[in-house]
């Protein structure tokens, strides 16, 4: 998943609010940090994703990335869990 892609890479955003990393396959992070380990108990590995036609192509999220989605800072409608998306 992108949380894990991002760990891998040596991608910290840890403790920021503000968007501030882009990636070249078209998403935007912001606030990463992955603090429940891809429980869906969090919402600090919110990514934006950018490319609509990349978005349309994923799964839909489930009830329960969508009730921690909510949480997110910034919402928006191509938001998703970062450690939800393969
Ligand atoms: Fe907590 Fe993704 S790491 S929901």
């Amino acid at each position: 998943n992108i949380l894990e892609a991002a760990h891998e890479n040596d991608i910290e955003l840890e403790g920021t609010l503000f968007f501030h990393f882009i990636l070249s396959f078209g998403l935007f992070l912001s606030k990463y940090s992955g603090a429940c380990e891809c429980s869906l108990a969090c919402s600090t590995c919110h990514v934006i994703v950018m490319d609509t036609e990349y978005y349309n192509k994923l799964e839909e999220p489930t009830d329960e990335e969508n009730d921690m989605l909510d949480l997110a800072f910034a919402l928006t409608e191509t938001s998703r869990l970062g450690c939800q998306v393969i």
